[in-house]
């Protein structure tokens, strides 16, 4: 059986920090009230030199550089994001400009449930047998779409991208199940009017129209705790395990009052829940993906552990999985002729093989 291991990882935020302070000069609020409502106490915000794409690719070529891989050697790049840069053409050919190779592109749009969307199609591919190496990124600036005047909202959200590689494996490492829902009479609740093809009219006729972010905060606040609960709670129960095998849970970083409302939900102490929502606020799509760069970079987990990654987001739409961390089972053939080298996630050279006599060698993996 074929598996999709996640050999490389890497984020990028914006150097610009936005802090509670900055935003009581801008809005009626306090950092009092935002730290108490939501945990959040700064944001990165994108400057002019900024874009989805510069953020994505930064993250990308991390992820790259970790799993040792070039733009040429990696099949398909799939991006989650509800702010590509341009509508046509896709983010994913954006990034794929910036980064160089022939890699087919495409974007999954789920909001921010986005990259659990986007890491469980692409692992598809690779279990699949269709391709070898894919890279998935989860990239937003939302905080080009959020009102500035509206402080129920404008408090809420940072910018930023994170990626991760993925490769065949015959070991079960990867995406172990995957929880994917929408309820989209929902979608009220939360949503941006006129950024679709709807604009031009909607525009003519409400010449005040405003394009910014609306938000029920409670209504979306009950549905997060609810999902995210129940979704981790199923990825967990369909990969055959219990919340005994898992050492961490990587929740969408949204608001840490429904982060600890989950996790009281799934009775699982909030030492194994990871949290980065302080310095960089809800950062959508890319959320998961840099707390899981953040989260490794801690050393809290290792080769065979099991991580919990659930997300909700607009839609409303919701996504969880159960990744087992590592790379064991994954193997690089060596072109003819050529050298290969075989690295751990941290980047440690493991194994090099070199082909003879013009025949490929296959360097395992752990
Ligand atoms: N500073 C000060 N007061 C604020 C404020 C701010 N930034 N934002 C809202 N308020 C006020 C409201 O106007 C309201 O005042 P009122 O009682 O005089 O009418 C009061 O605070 C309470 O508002 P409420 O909306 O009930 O607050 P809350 O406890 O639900 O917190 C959110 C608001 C937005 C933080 C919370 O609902 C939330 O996080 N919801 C989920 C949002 C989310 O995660 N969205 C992204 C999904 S991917």
């Amino acid at each position: 059986m074929r598996y999709a291991a996640i050999t490389g990882w890497g984020m990028s935020v914006p150097e610009r920090v936005l802090t509670n302070a900055d935003l009581e000069r801008m809005v009626d609020t306090s950092d009092e009230w935002i730290v108490s409502r939501t945990g959040i106490r700064e944001r990165r915000v994108v400057g002019p030199d900024d874009s989805t794409t510069s953020l994505s690719a930064a993250a990308a070529r991390q992820a790259l550089a970790r799993a040792d891989l070039t733009p040429d050697e990696i099949d398909l790049i799939v991006v989650a994001t509800c702010t590509p840069d341009q509508f046509v053409v896709s983010e994913a050919c954006l990034v794929q400009a910036e980064l160089g190779g022939r890699a087919a592109a495409f974007d999954v749009g789920a909001a921010c449930s986005g990259f659990v969307y986007a890491l469980s199609v692409a692992s598809l591919f690779v279990q699949h047998g269709i391709h070898e190496r894919v890279l998935v990124i989860g990239a937003d600036t939302l905080t080009r779409f959020v009102d500035y005047t509206d402080r129920s909202t404008c408090i809420l959200f940072g910018d930023g991208a994170g990626a991760v590689v993925l490769e065949a494996s015959d070991e079960p490492r990867g995406l172990l199940s995957t929880v994917l829902g929408a309820d989209g009479a929902g979608n009220r609740h939360l949503y941006a009017p006129g950024w679709g093809a709807v604009v031009p009219e909607s525009a003519a006729l409400f010449p005040e129209f405003r394009p910014y972010l609306q938000m029920n905060g409670q209504e979306v606040f009950r549905f997060a705790v609810r999902a995210m609960g129940d979704a981790a709670a199923e990825a967990v129960e369909r990969a055959g395990l219990g919340f005994g095998d898992v050492e961490m849970l990587i929740p969408h970083q949204a608001n840490a009052r429904i982060i600890d409302a989950a996790a009281r939900r799934l009775d699982l102490p909030l030492e194994k829940v990871w949290s980065n929502l302080d310095r960089y606020g809800n950062t959508s799509a890319a959320s998961v993906p840099i707390a899981l760069a953040e989260a490794e970079a801690t050393g809290r987990f290792a080769e065979g552990d099991n991580l919990v990654l659930v997300a909700f987001g607009a839609g409303l739409s919701w996504a969880a999985g159960v990744v087992r961390w590592g790379i064991a089972g994954v193997k690089r053939t060596v072109p003819p002729g050529g050298v290969g080298t075989a690295v751990d996630g941290g980047g440690r050279r493991i194994a090099t093989g070199a082909a003879a006599n013009g025949r490929a060698v296959e360097v395992a993996g752990v």
